[in-house]
């Protein structure tokens, strides 16, 4: 494409070329912007700035559509199997037999952590975050794998710590639970898929046989496909400029997991989940909070709701609302919140404040209460999602490094004090 942006500056034009993606999105390449100009561009929070050119997953904020690798997430939700999903992002195509069989066995193989990892948990508080831990514990695994350190590897040595992290974080997962609970950890069992082993390690006791229920492993297993990649969010970026350093793939996929916790980002589910309670416990009135949330003066937010892409609506919102009532009714189980959660956004969905600024219910409104159903408690929701990011962190990484991408480092408008002399300590 030939078009060209023009720019004017000081009586000076420049021009800068203008870059078109494969569905027609297009951006001005201000790459040689400072070189040319001597200035930067100021876009806090990143609104309007295109950090990378990205293969792996293309969304549509206004249209509501989500694709990875070009496959709707509607299709994948509805037919495909987390690991599936993990290998179309890593990959970039989806796995013949062959290639899923081999990737399935690698990860299955590598399930268990270091038994020194287990003092690791004990020495937690009872009362311990789960992210925390598991944020935690997956950096402590470059410890245990110091060649992962060498950004030099072979890409085979780059692959056995991509199965690594997919094999091991459900195991830390579980255990940070398990190790909250004081519980005896329960270890991998090669005999299941990843969601069944997930769940074996959550609530299987060493004293009793655990069932898999065939109803929450599906719906498990549509809940990570739904979180599995979404292009160049907070965490996801996170994980791309710590990867822009070199630093090891274990401690980026750490900082991506500390960057999810916020209730602005992944940590919103738990959030979500603990509005409902609030607006329950104080007697259901909706409006009430409605109005709160609309209050300025007030700090309170629908959580939930709103998101800086999707302005008509979330399509993974749309999947995750019928699959909630889909096990909520297949279980038997009977949630308030649920019943108050669609009264609020029925609500919210009528309101000119929400209705005007776009506020939509976002992926997390209703995932908690399909977590609450499948017996997952309210601190694990948002290690539920590091779960389900976990192949989208590595894609991204993966293209990154591949792409020999700079180092992420962001310029600024300085606002502080201009230079000045120091006074000593005496005289302030
Ligand atoms: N409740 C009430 N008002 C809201 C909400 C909300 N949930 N979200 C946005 N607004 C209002 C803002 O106050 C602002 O109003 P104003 O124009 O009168 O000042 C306007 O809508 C725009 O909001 P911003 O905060 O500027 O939008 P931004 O794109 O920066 O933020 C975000 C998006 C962080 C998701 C925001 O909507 C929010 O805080 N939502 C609640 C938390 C949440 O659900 N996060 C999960 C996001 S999905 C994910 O990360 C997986």
């Amino acid at each position: 494409m030939s078009e060209i942006a023009k720019l004017e500056l000081e009586g000076t034009i420049y021009e800068f070329p203008i870059i078109e993606g494969t569905e027609n999105e297009k951006a001005i390449d201000i790459s040689k912007l400072r070189d040319t100009t001597g200035y930067v561009t100021l876009d806090t929070g990143y609104k309007n700035t295109g950090a990378t050119k990205s293969a792996i997953t293309f969304l549509d904020g206004e249209k509501g559509i989500l694709h990875y690798r070009g496959y709707s997430i509607e299709q994948l939700a509805e037919n495909a199997t987390f690991i599936e999903v993990a290998y179309l992002l890593i990959y970039g195509s989806l796995p013949t037999q062959l290639q899923l069989d081999t990737f399935t066995n690698n990860i299955t193989k590598h399930t268990l952590v270091h038994e020194d990892m287990k003092q690791f948990f004990e020495a937690y508080p009872a009362k311990a975050h789960p992210m925390g831990v598991l944020a935690s514990m997956t950096c402590s695994l470059s410890t245990f794998y110091p060649e992962s350190l060498d950004p030099n590897r072979s890409p085979e040595a780059k692959d056995l710590t991509m199965l690594r992290l997919l094999a091991k974080l459900p195991t830390l997962a579980a255990w940070s639970y398990k190790n909250a609970m004081r519980h005896p950890f329960m270890y991998p069992k090669n005999k299941y898929d990843y969601c069944s082993n997930f769940l074996h390690m959550m609530f299987a006791m060493p004293t009793e046989e655990y069932k898999v229920n065939p109803v929450v492993v599906k719906a498990l297993n549509k809940l990570l496909i739904l979180h599995a990649d979404h292009e160049q969010n907070c965490s996801t970026s996170t994980v791309r400029i710590v990867g822009s350093s070199q630093a090891n793939l274990y401690a980026c996929i750490s900082a991506g997991i500390s960057a999810l916790w916020g209730p602005l980002h992944g940590g919103a589910n738990q959030a979500v989940i603990e509005m409902l309670e609030q607006i329950h416990n104080d007697g259901g009135d909706v409006d009430k909070w409605v109005l709160k949330a609309k209050d300025k003066e007030d700090s309170f937010r629908l959580m939930g709701f709103g998101h800086r892409v999707y302005k008509n609506f979330d399509p993974r919102a749309t999947i995750i609302k019928k699959a909630c009532d889909d096990v909520l009714e297949q279980l038997g189980i009977n949630d308030p919140m649920l019943e108050i959660a669609k009264k609020l956004e029925k609500v919210a969905l009528e309101d000119e404040y929400f209705k005007s600024r776009n506020l939509y219910p976002n992926v997390d409104f209703y995932s908690g209460i399909i977590y609450r159903a499948l017996g997952i408690p309210t601190e694990m929701f948002t290690v539920m999602f590091a779960i389900g990011r976990l192949p989208g962190w590595i894609a991204q990484w993966k293209e990154m490094t591949e792409n020999n991408e700079p180092i992420g480092r962001p310029r600024q408008i300085y606002t502080g004090a201009t230079p000045r002399e120091y006074v000593d300590i005496a005289k302030r």
